[in-house]
C-alpha cells in the first residue's frame, strides 16, 4: 500500500499537547506597518546569500499574519506546499497543530532541512484528507506552480470544516517577481525569459515556465473566490504591502503589476449557508 493509500480517509493525527492539555500560542500583535513591509524586502534581498533568513522572516511573518485572520493556538492546520520546515516552526510557535502537505521530496530537504513526521507526500490538487478535517488550511507561494491552481483551491476550502479559514496566497505573474528568477524578463514572455537565462547561466532555470511556473494573476484568484460555493470572503490583500495598500486590490491591472502576491482569505460556510464558527 502505498503512502498516499495509507493516509487516505484517516483522521489526522494531533500533535503532542502540553501536560494540562492546552498548547500555548504565540499572540504576536502582528501589523500591516511600513516597517514590517521593509524588513521583509530586506529579507527578500538576501535570499540567495542568506536563504535561512529570508524563510525564517517570511514563515515567522505569514504565521503571525494567518494568527490575525484565525487564531492559531490549538488550530489544526494544513500547510499546501509547505516546503522546508520553516513554515512547521513559526506556526507551532503559534500553538498550531500544524501538517505540511507537499509533492516534492526535494524541496521539503532545501537548505538542509529535514521534513518532520508530519508532513504528508501528495499533491495539493488531491489532498489525502476527508472533507472538514481542518480549522485552517493555508498555502503560501504554490498555486503559481501548480497547473491547475483553482483545483488546488477547491480541495482546500474541501477539506476546511465549517467556520474554518482558507488563506491562498501567491505570486502574481505580471508582478516584479512573477518570472521569479527570470524575472524581470518575464514580461516579455515566460519562454523568452526562461530561454534567455539558459544562454546568460548555462542552465534552465528551476522553475520552468509551463511546467512548474504559470502565470496565474489576481483576478482568477478573485473570481474563483467570488465563485466558489461554500465560501465567504474575509479579505483580499497584498500579502506584503502595508496595510494601507490593500486599496490597490480594487483596481483591475494595476494591482497585477504592483502588489506582487495576493492573499486571499475565506472562511468556509455550510451548504445551508450558515457560518459555523467553534468546534
Ligand atoms: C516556492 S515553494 C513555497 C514554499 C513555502 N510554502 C513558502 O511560502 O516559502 C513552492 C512549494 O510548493 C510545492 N508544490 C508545487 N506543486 C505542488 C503541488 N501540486 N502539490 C503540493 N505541493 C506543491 C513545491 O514542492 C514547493 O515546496
Amino acid at each position: 500500500m502505498g503512502y498516499r493509500q495509507a493516509v487516505q480517509g484517516q483522521s489526522v493525527p494531533r500533535g503532542d499537547r502540553s501536560p494540562g492539555g492546552e498548547r500555548r500560542g504565540v499572540r504576536s500583535g502582528w501589523r500591516a506597518d511600513a516597517k514590517r513591509s521593509r524588513d521583509l524586502f530586506a529579507a527578500f534581498l538576501a535570499e540567495q546569500s542568506d536563504p535561512d533568513r529570508f524563510y525564517q522572516a517570511l514563515a515567522t511573518d505569514s504565521a503571525a499574519q494567518v494568527d490575525s485572520w484565525h487564531p492559531l493556538t490549538n488550530a489544526l492546520v494544513v500547510d499546501v506546499g509547505g516546503g522546508p520546515g520553516y513554515f512547521e516552526d513559526a506556526f507551532a510557535g503559534h500553538g498550531a497543530d500544524y501538517i505540511c502537505v507537499d509533492a516534492d521530496a526535494g524541496e521539503m530537504r532545501l537548505h538542509g532541512r529535514t521534513p518532520s513526521s508530519r508532513t504528508v507526500h501528495a499533491d495539493g490538487t488531491c489532498l489525502p484528507f476527508g472533507d472538514a478535517t481542518f480549522d485552517v488550511v493555508y498555502s503560501s507561494n504554490v498555486a503559481e506552480h501548480v497547473q491547475e491552481p483553482w483545483s488546488m483551491a477547491d480541495e482546500m476550502v474541501r477539506v476546511v470544516r465549517p467556520g474554518g479559514t482558507v488563506v491562498l496566497s501567491y505570486t502574481l505573474w505580471w508582478g516584479p517577481w512573477g518570472g521569479h528568477e527570470t524575472s524581470p524578463w518575464h514580461l516579455l514572455g515566460g519562454e523568452f525569459a526562461a530561454r534567455r537565462y539558459t544562454r546568460r547561466y548555462g542552465r534552465a532555470p528551476k522553475n520552468r515556465f509551463g511546467v512548474t511556473l504559470f502565470a496565474v494573476h489576481a483576478g482568477d484568484g478573485i473570481r474563483w473566490a467570488r465563485q466558489a460555493p461554500e465560501v465567504e470572503i474575509l479579505g483580499i490583500v497584498p500579502r506584503y504591502l502595508p496595510g494601507w495598500a490593500s486599496a490597490l486590490m480594487r483596481i483591475p491591472a494595476l494591482r497585477e503589476v504592483l502588489c506582487w502576491n495576493v492573499m486571499i482569505v475565506c472562511r468556509r460556510i455550510d451548504s445551508a449557508g450558515r457560518r459555523r464558527v467553534g468546534r
